[in-house]
């Protein structure tokens, strides 16, 4: 079964053909980085217009890639929530339009369902129960996988998303956007132990969690040491703060609590292992740090590749191939974007 994905959810317009829910035939992405850096995060008005003006590109260039025409296709799965209103309308809208006129079958795909099923795209079977944390810019939820049922959602931040806390962190030293990656990048000449900042959640049994306070936190720190800011997102030569340490203390304290949590679920719902999918996936501290405790507790660990971590068409394909199988397709003409879409059920087992 060869499947189109699309996805328009945030500030990526990205397009693959997937075959079967696994082998990626091609996975085209259009980053808008360039246009929102100046912005220090993402421009909703900006990102529908883009994505608008470059989606057919995207589209044909992941259909020439994978050299299949559209006749060629069973279908097409468009990712129809959560993320941007006027972003996702243009994903759905043309996906809708391709299916029309084409008459493919069209389905809506959650885009954190498609995050979670990127753990196929590399992996024929995953040890059911898993538990699955999905991390990125605008979501930090725990689910639980079971061998058969619906995902339930067992924790999730309570405010800010993991990815959020690195993007304003990273904002706040001067760093620019995405904040993750360029967070990810100078942490490794710092220091994580020289500045200790909280670890919101931890001493309880709660699963969810919370980063604003550690956001303020860093604030509040910065302010103290008299850290000197030239305006123009650059920082002066005169500071006495190491931004590679802070970098590296603020990072220790989102992935101590990211890692914290997910042993937890792990432990408190027998998982036999653990998926960590999004954007923040693409840490290097977090994948080493549960690499560690994966192998301590015995547990298989499942991170797709960093280039499926973050937002792609294949991840919507892979979920969209298990959909189709499930609920055939969602009606064509009533199909929008929706905030909170259905998440599908649980399709480790395979088809
Ligand atoms: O999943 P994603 O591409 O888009 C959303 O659905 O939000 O995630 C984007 C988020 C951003 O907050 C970005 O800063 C973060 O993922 N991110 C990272 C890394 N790469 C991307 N965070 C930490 N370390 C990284 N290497
Ligand atoms: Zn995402």
């Amino acid at each position: 079964m060869l499947l189109l994905g699309i996805e328009t959810s945030c500030d990526e317009t990205a397009a693959a053909v997937v075959k079967d829910g696994r082998e990626v035939l091609s996975n085209v992405l259009y980053s808008q980085e360039q246009i929102h850096q100046k912005y220090g995060g993402v421009v909703p008005e900006l990102a529908c217009r883009q994505h608008t003006a470059v989606i057919s590109d995207v589209v044909c260039a992941a259909l020439d890639k994978a050299r299949v025409e559209l006749r060629d296709l069973s279908g097409i799965a468009v990712t129809q929530g959560p993320g941007l209103m006027g972003a996702l309308l243009v994903g759905v809208s043309f996906g809708k339009a391709l299916a029309y006129r084409h008459k493919l079958r069209l389905i809506g795909v959650n885009h954190l369902e498609g995050h979670i099923a990127a753990v196929h795209l590399e992996n024929r079977t995953v040890e059911l129960p898993a538990v699955a944390l999905v991390v990125s810019g605008g979501h930090t939820n725990i689910y639980f996988v079971p061998a058969h049922g619906p995902l339930e959602l067992a924790g999730q931040t309570i405010d800010d998303a993991a990815g959020e806390a690195f993007d304003k962190g990273a904002k706040m030293l001067g760093l620019a956007y995405p904040g993750g990656p360029a967070i990810d990048r100078i942490s490794k000449t710092g220091d994580p132990t020289r500045i200790n900042f909280p670890r919101p959640y931890l001493r309880n049994d709660s699963l969810d969690m919370s980063f604003s306070g550690l956001k303020t936190s860093l604030r509040y720190y910065l302010e103290r040491s008299g850290f000197p800011h030239t305006g123009r997102g650059q920082i002066s030569n005169l500071s006495p703060v190491s931004i590679p340490d802070v970098a590296a203390a603020f990072q220790q304290a989102i992935v101590d609590v990211l890692v914290e949590k997910t042993v937890l679920a792990a432990d408190r719902y027998g998982a036999r292992s653990v998926c960590v999918t999004g954007g923040v996936a693409a840490n290097i501290n977090l994948r080493q740090r549960l690499a560690e405790v994966c192998r301590e507790g015995g547990r298989s660990l499942y991170i797709p590749n960093p280039s499926y971590c973050t937002d792609n068409g294949a991840m919507i394909a892979a979920a969209g191939y298990f959909r189709f199988h499930r609920e055939r397709e969602s009606p064509l003409l009533t199909l929008s974007p929706q905030t909170a879409p259905p998440m599908g059920g649980s399709w480790f087992t395979g088809i």
